[in-house]
This record gives C-alpha cells, structure tokens and sequence, in this order.
C-alpha cells in the first residue's frame, strides 16, 4: 500500500497531528518489561485520530528498541516518521525500512530530550549526502531545526523536503519573541517551497499559538499526550489535542464576511 498524507493536506488549513510514541516506550523501560507497548499505543492513537506516529530511535536505545521500529513500520495504518541522528547504523536502518518520513534530529548521549535543533552549518556535506541516500530510498526527508530563518534558508540548500521547527523555547516561556521567530521561520520555509512542521513541549495549554501558524502542516506531540492519558485514557487525550488543535484553525478558515 502506498501511504501517503495527501488526503489531509488537501484539506485547506487542516493541521496534521503525529503523535511521539517514545513516551510510551519510556515507562516500558522504566521497569524493563513488555508493557505498556508502543505499538498498540500508536494503534489507539490512529483510532483517535492521529495522522501519523512518530518514533525516534535512539543510539542507546533508551526508550524506543529496533524491535520496535520495526512493528511500527509494518502495523502503523497512518504514516510513520522515524526520527534519527544522521549516523551510518540509523541509515542503514531507515534505507531498509523505508519509512514514510525520516526526521533527522542531533542527539546528545547525556540529554534528557532532544535540547536544540540540528546545526545545518556543521558539515553540509555529510548532511546532504544523508538526504541523498533516504530519498534514493523513496523516503520523505525532514529537518529538525531552530526556528531561525538562515538554517531554513541552509536546509532549503541541502535539499530536504521539510523542515520541523523546534518549539521548545516557546513552550518554556519564550512569548511573543520566540512566536514570531515561529511565524518568520515559517514564512520563510513556505516561501523556498519547503513542507513547515513543529514540535516539542506542546501542550492542550500551549499549541494554540502555534497550532494557528497557518504554513505550519503537522505537528508533532508526545510527551504531553501520554502524560494526559494516564488520567484520561490515550483516546481521550488524543482527541483533546486535535480539539484545541483545531479549535486554533477555525480563525483561519472563517469566512471574512461574516458578521
Ligand atoms: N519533535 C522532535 C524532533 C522531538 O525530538 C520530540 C521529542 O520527543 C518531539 C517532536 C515531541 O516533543 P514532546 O514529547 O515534548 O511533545
């Protein structure tokens, strides 16, 4: 089957939701057992609504396992975006499993989550080469990056398909300055013809803002979600989110001559 989001996004101002099943992994491996199970977790998800999952696969293999991945990538119904440091293990992974996305992300071994964007200044070279081999391999590429608009302006050069803007100063308080970085990085991705996702540390409380971004096509949400969905049920807090997601949009697609 050919998976593809073209169906959403020829819905004007729909917003994509790809949830981070990570989280899920992370209390797996706090007790190192076989529950709860990412996959069934992404699988509830798509019930509720998500338009993709998303899974990071990490060098150490602290939360998500290769075992993992591989599920995922046969049983998820929506799309899956892999996200990974650009090493010559995780492309090799990515070429054979070929994802729908793979989001390239920096990782620090000592980080508790992924801290800041990639540096698309540091060897070019090797990060073109990298989108290279996964488009070669008929996978959709991404960037995760500062919301700044020369590293949309390198990525654009580096021939990724989209960008994913970093959230996270937002979310810890950055206000109307780190908004408006959002806005213009944005502006600038739609600009170069490049697809504009975000994510990270958003909440029911904070997406709004950036939910309301109208280049913004996807985003992706993790921690948040699962944290919710230990008291309300992963359904029920899926769904939270796609309201206040959508609740967000609805500015954007109200008719201007109404009263
Ligand atoms: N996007 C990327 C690239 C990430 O690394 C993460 C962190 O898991 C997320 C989105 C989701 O962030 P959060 O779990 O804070 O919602």
């Amino acid at each position: 089957m050919v998976r593809t989001n073209a169906d959403s996004s020829m819905r004007a101002n729909h917003q994509r939701l790809y949830i981070n099943v990570d989280h899920v992994a992370t209390l797996r491996e706090a007790r190192k057992t076989d529950e709860p199970d990412p996959v069934a977790a992404a699988l509830l998800c798509e019930d509720a609504g998500a338009e993709g999952i998303t899974a990071h696969l990490r060098e150490d293999r602290r939360h998500i396992h290769d075992d993992d991945i591989r599920a995922l990538a046969t049983s998820v119904r929506t799309v899956l975006n892999l996200e990974m440091a650009l090493t010559d293990e995780m492309l090799g992974i990515a070429t054979s499993l070929r994802p729908y996305q793979v989001t390239l992300v920096p990782e620090r071994r000592q980080e508790v989550t992924t801290e800041g964007g990639l540096n698309v200044e540091q060897d070019p070279d090797r990060l073109a080469a990298g989108l290279t081999r996964l488009k070669r391999a008929g996978v959709r590429t991404s960037l995760f990056i500062d919301p700044d608009v020369r590293a949309v302006e390198r990525s654009h050069e580096l021939g990724v398909d989209a960008i994913e803007l970093h959230t996270g100063s937002y979310a810890l308080g950055g206000g109307e300055k780190s908004l408006d970085a959002l806005r213009r990085a944005s502006t600038r991705g739609v600009e170069l013809g490049l697809a504009v996702h975000a994510g990270h540390g958003l909440t029911v409380r904070n997406v709004g803002l950036v939910a309301a971004i109208p280049e913004i096509e996807e985003l992706n949400i993790g921690h948040s979600i699962v944290s919710r969905a230990v008291f309300v049920g992963l359904v029920s807090s899926v769904r939270e989110m796609r309201t206040a997601m959508d609740a967000a949009r609805v500015a954007l697609t109200a008719p201007l001559d109404r009263p």
